[in-house]
């Protein structure tokens, strides 16, 4: 798929922004704080409905007003579509050619969006949430039984977790019927995330190594359930459900299944967390969202969008020129940098430049 355009109406440091997008490569350049990173966001906003930053949508419409509006024209392999997000104090209304759509589910697969942001080694660095967050995320855009299943589940998790919070004996069977229920939910979710996951190791390793020139990089779901013996999760997940119920009870909480689950980063068998350096770590993420671009355009037989915030700055040049091989026409690129002369002559030439000064888009030279 292809943005062909972009409106936002005070969105973040942006009063009015149009722009007609290259089919290909774009290249937004601009000082620190002018809004290259928000214009990245404003597409990801459009696909997810959300922001990958951690914040709130409020925190999206511009300090001087009260509702935000971001629109794009996208092309698809069968239609066209015009998205369009109005955010205002109250709330969020999501529309796909003029009409509202209520659920997310529906929504989610409209614009399949793959972003490198400087704020990704948090994933790797960080706790369990993000990386189960990221996993949820990236599924449910290829997927949208997979985030209704999500979807139920978390209301069964908190349905169980309120009743576990009662301060009256508790009831087995009723526990009994709601383990059932989640284990069902669990199963699908925790399969989908493995089936992504070896998706994942089929790349990571070969796009690692070819910009890095260093073996062994792979993911590894770590899950609370045993997973070694795939025809019989289902049946150890409920008996482990079974066996921690008394324990859930006194702890008043759900422990177990994929709402505590996790995946690590492994370089030769060691957790890249534990010892991998900045730069090893900015590849490792980089090599994991290009993985993604050959999953995603393998599904649904559309390519995704790629947008890469400030992917340059801080590699080496080797390492530069190893990344160049991966931006492609099949896959519309936006780039953004703080300097031009960061990025390879070939790309600069057949790009279309942009340059940003405080939330104003000027033609590029
Ligand atoms: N809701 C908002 N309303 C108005 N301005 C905002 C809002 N949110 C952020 N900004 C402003 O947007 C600017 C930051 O933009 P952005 O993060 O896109 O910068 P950038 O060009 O990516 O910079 P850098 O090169 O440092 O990453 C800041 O000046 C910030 O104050
Ligand atoms: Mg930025």
């Amino acid at each position: 798929m292809i943005i062909d355009k972009i409106k936002l109406k005070n969105y973040r440091n942006y009063d009015n922004l149009e722009l007609k997008l290259n089919h290909k490569l774009n290249i937004i350049i601009g000082d620190n704080a002018q809004g290259k990173t928000n214009l990245l966001e404003s597409i990801y906003v459009l696909s997810i409905t959300k922001s990958y930053l951690h914040v709130n949508d409020k925190n999206l419409i511009n300090f001087d007003d009260n509702f935000s509006i971001l629109e794009a024209n996208v092309i698809g392999k069968d239609n066209n579509k015009k998205l369009k997000i109005i955010i205002n104090s109250k709330g969020k209304q999501v529309l796909v050619n003029d009409k509202e759509i209520k659920k997310l589910s529906d929504y989610i697969t409209n614009l399949r969006v793959i972003i490198f942001s400087p704020d990704n080694i948090r994933m790797i660095k960080d706790g369990p949430s993000v990386r189960r967050k990221f996993l949820n995320v990236e599924i449910s855009q290829i997927s949208s039984r997979y985030i209704k299943t999500l979807m139920d589940y978390n209301n069964l998790i908190n349905q169980k977790n309120e009743y576990l919070k009662l301060p009256s004996n508790k009831n087995y069977d009723y526990l009994d019927i709601l383990n059932d229920k989640l284990c069902d939910l669990a199963i699908y979710i925790i399969k989908y995330r493995l089936k992504f996951i070896d998706n994942i190791n089929k790349y990571i390793n070969d796009i690692f190594f070819e910009i890095t020139n260093i073996n062994g990089l792979r993911l590894k779901y770590v899950s609370n359930v045993e997973l070694d013996d795939e025809e019989l999760i289902k049946e150890k997940f409920r008996d482990k459900l079974d066996k921690f119920l008394d324990k859930e009870i006194n702890y008043k909480m759900s422990l177990i299944g994929p709402h505590r689950d996790d995946f690590i980063f492994e370089l030769n068998d060691k957790n890249l967390s534990l010892y991998g350096s900045q730069g090893q770590l900015r590849c490792a993420i980089l090599a994991l969202k290009l993985s993604e671009v050959k999953i995603f355009s393998n599904i649904g037989n559309d390519y995704p969008i790629l947008l890469l915030d400030d992917i340059f700055s801080e590699l080496d040049i080797k390492k530069k020129n190893n990344l160049i091989k991966y931006i492609n026409d099949d896959v519309q690129t936006i780039i953004t940098t703080t300097d031009i002369n960061l990025i390879d002559d070939e790309l600069v030439k057949k790009a279309s430049i942009f340059e940003i000064k405080d939330g104003k888009l000027f033609p590029g030279k």
